[in-house]
């Protein structure tokens, strides 16, 4: 088994091309992101910039010197042609924030500073973050331009909408930098999960009792979170159902929010025609409340036990409809991981389990690491010991690209 793709970011050289617009400010949160990845970032900024970020301040975040003129008196280091050599060595050109002018300059091929110089000399893949007054985003030449750069397959990531710098309200914020690293981010992976589509479960199911109280688990969907993340930044389809959880998937992901057991088996088999593999990575309730009572119970009622009923198993109802789709589902057990885990795969007709422990620290529900084992028909996979669920996903996805 390979490593995991995202190890390879650390080196990778993104250029970081800073336009004369306010968001500039954003800049050096952008650079610490991509630093925290281990990339290694060269800023280049044109003229304008300086105006709404320093230098220096990019110059200490990205620990480079920072590139601002075409024609440097003493080029750095042995002589070479720097916005040659720059767009050369670039694994991605990241224009953030990209002011209409600097768009204006790209879609027609002006290269009259360094940074147009560097977006007109790369091969590397670019992408364009607008940012810039509603009016002028909206204009004519403005979308013409943006057009343009993406049928030329240069990547665009649009602005976001609210209130902007110059008092008007409306499309051209810039995205927030965290926004704008998983972007580059996602660019920068290899793409060995291209064309191929996912759904993936997450989350626990609520079952509601009353209006007031309702039966849960544990389940924060974290470990499909990590899924859905890494085989977005692989390039895979994504589409996630969730149950109710207090996060945010990854933002290229398609969400499907549910609530219960049943309403999760309707949304599964309402989407499973156009996927490839189901990840069943949700902690679907295996009992719930036999009615519901549309009043909430009293305490004078003197409730002493709630009817319950076995919820529906989403993998064996949609078993009939596997086909060719690989299944992989999730097991969260305290105690005999392997038989339960080999049983359950049998049972479930799936192509791979990944069982993890729950009910000890460091593992299962909640934590950011994981323990456990991945089994298929073959036996076991791979152990795992108190793993980044961020890793383990990267491990489940190595497993599923093996076998598809
Ligand atoms: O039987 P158990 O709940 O342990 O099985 C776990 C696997 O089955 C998980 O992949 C889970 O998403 C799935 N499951 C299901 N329908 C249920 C309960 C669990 O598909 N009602």
């Amino acid at each position: 088994m390979g490593g995991t793709p995202g190890e390879d970011l650390a080196g990778k050289q993104v250029i970081l091309g800073v336009t004369g617009g306010i968001a500039a400010y954003k800049a050096p949160l952008v650079v610490r992101g991509l630093k925290s990845l281990g990339i290694d970032v060269r800023v280049v900024m044109t003229d304008a910039s300086r105006y709404f970020v320093t230098p220096t301040t990019l110059q200490t975040l990205s620990g480079r010197p920072v590139h601002t003129e075409l024609f440097p008196e003493t080029p750095p280091g042995a002589f070479e042609v720097e916005h040659i050599a720059l767009a050369d060595r670039a694994d991605l050109l990241l224009i953030a924030p990209a002011t209409a002018d600097f768009i204006a300059k790209m879609a027609h091929g002006i290269a009259d500073d360094l940074l147009s110089c560097i977006a007109l000399a790369t091969k590397a893949p670019v992408l364009v973050c607008p940012s810039m007054n509603v009016n002028m985003y909206l204009h004519p030449a403005t979308r013409e331009n943006l057009d343009i750069l993406q049928k030329r397959g240069v990547f665009i990531l649009e602005p976001a909408s609210g209130e902007l710098a110059c008092g008007w309200e409306g499309a051209g914020r810039l995205p927030e930098p965290e926004r704008i690293v998983a972007e580059s981010k996602k660019i920068l992976y290899q793409k060995d999960l291209a064309g191929i589509s996912l759904l993936v479960t997450c989350g626990p199911t609520c079952e509601d009792i009353d209006p007031v109280r309702f039966i849960t688990n544990r389940s924060t969907g974290k470990m499909g979170a990590a899924l859905v993340e890494a085989a977005g930044l692989r390039g895979a389809r994504v589409k996630v159902i969730s149950g109710p959880v207090n996060r945010e998937y990854a933002p290229w992901a398609d969400v499907i929010m549910v609530r219960s057991a049943g309403q999760m088996l309707d949304a599964v088999r309402d989407n499973l025609s156009g996927a490839d593999v189901l990840v069943m990575a949700a902690a679907v309730a295996d009992y719930v409340p036999e009615t519901y009572r549309g009043a909430k119970i009293k305490k004078g009622d003197k409730l002493t036990s709630l009817g319950l009923k076995s919820s529906p198993d989403i993998l064996s109802t949609i078993r009939p409809f596997k086909d060719d789709k690989f299944f992989v589902g999730f097991a969260a057990e305290t105690d005999n991981l392997s038989d339960s885990a080999r049983k359950k795969l049998m049972n479930k007709g799936l192509d791979m389990i990944v069982a993890n422990r729950v009910g000890e620290s460091g593992t299962g529900f909640g934590s950011d690491t994981n323990s456990g084992l991945i089994l298929s028909e073959a036996g076991v996979l791979d152990h795992f010991e108190q793993v980044e669920k961020e890793v383990l996903a990267h491990r489940i996805l190595d497993f599923i690209r093996e076998r598809l």
